[in-house]
């Protein structure tokens, strides 16, 4: 064990210039959040202006330092001038959270386990898979691009994605088009974290369970589709948003110095199988 190591600084995020997208709500405004309540400098950008002002307001009021960014993450020259402002801003780009993403549902069985046609594949339309292949998956391969432009001519900087437990196991109550979507972005920051490495850059996955947010409208809200959740977890519940902080701040600071490529599965233990 070295003598050197502090475990306060391998935790420290202070002062870094970080960017999330889709931060006005759930998980990308916990990112937000532990980032800027732990001293980072954070760029919140979403593409719901009245939701992300009223973030941005909120943290602001408690002393953060923090900016707001209307960014649709399928809007290439909007993040390209987004990425710019926050750089002219806080002077870096240190750590990005690729985070923006939409549900496409409904899955091919109901809650109630029953088939669901509306959710079988000749009726998942052609415009659902778009939209989910370009709002879940080209949307990250965006936000990376943007990122690197900044990251690779200072050597340094940290890429987390939020893919989804959808990226390793198969979900019936889910729409298809979000699986291959998840799956895809699971491979795409293993590809990156290879390519990557060599100018100091590290990029890992979260893939997180079910957590408590507004995807899917809210669905997790409604007790009945909750159910269906708790029941396929050991814990018998689901996550709230503040559960993902600890993992988040890790994979920002140098505490993660070696995790690179890595999909980290934060699911309560609901891919382990099911228990009665
Ligand atoms: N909540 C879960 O159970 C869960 C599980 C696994 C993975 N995820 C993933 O977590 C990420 C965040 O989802 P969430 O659950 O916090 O949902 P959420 O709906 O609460 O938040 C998503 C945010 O992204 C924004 N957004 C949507 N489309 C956008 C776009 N094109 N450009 C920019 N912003 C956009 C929304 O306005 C919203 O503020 C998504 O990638 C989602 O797939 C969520």
């Amino acid at each position: 064990m070295s003598e050197k190591f502090d475990l306060k600084q391998a935790f420290n995020v202070e002062g870094l210039s970080t960017l999330v997208t889709g931060a006005a709500s759930g998980l990308g405004l916990a990112y937000a959040e532990v980032m800027a309540d732990m001293g980072a400098k954070v760029t919140l950008t979403d593409i719901n202006p009245d939701t992300l002002q009223q973030q941005v307001d909120r943290l602001a009021a408690r002393g953060c330092t923090v900016r707001g960014a209307v960014l649709d993450v399928t809007n290439r020259e909007q993040m390209a001038q987004v990425f710019k402002e926050a750089n002219d801003a806080y002077g870096s780009i240190d750590v990005v959270f690729a985070n923006a993403g939409i549900d496409v549902g409904p899955g091919f069985l109901t809650v109630e386990d029953e088939r669901n046609p509306a959710g079988e594949i000749e009726n998942v339309s052609d415009e659902a898979w778009d939209r989910s292949i370009n709002a879940n998956l080209t949307s990250v391969f965006n936000t990376i691009k943007a990122a690197v432009k900044y990251m690779k001519p200072k050597g340094s900087g940290r890429i987390i994605v939020t893919s989804s437990n959808a990226a390793i196991i198969c979900e019936p109550i889910v729409g298809t088009p979000y699986m291959p979507a998840k799956a895809g972005v699971a491979h795409l920051v293993r590809q990156m974290a290879l390519e990557l490495a060599k100018y100091g850059i590290q990029i890992n996955a979260i893939a997180p369970g079910a957590f408590m947010t507004n995807i899917a409208g809210g669905r997790l809200k409604n007790a009945e589709d909750r159910k269906a959740f708790e029941v396929r977890n050991p814990l018998g519940r689901i996550a709230t948003p503040d559960e993902i902080k600890g993992l988040a701040l890790y994979l920002a600071s140098p505490a993660s110095s070696y995790v690179n490529g890595a999909q980290i599965v934060i699911d309560g233990g609901t891919m382990l199988g099911q228990v009665d």
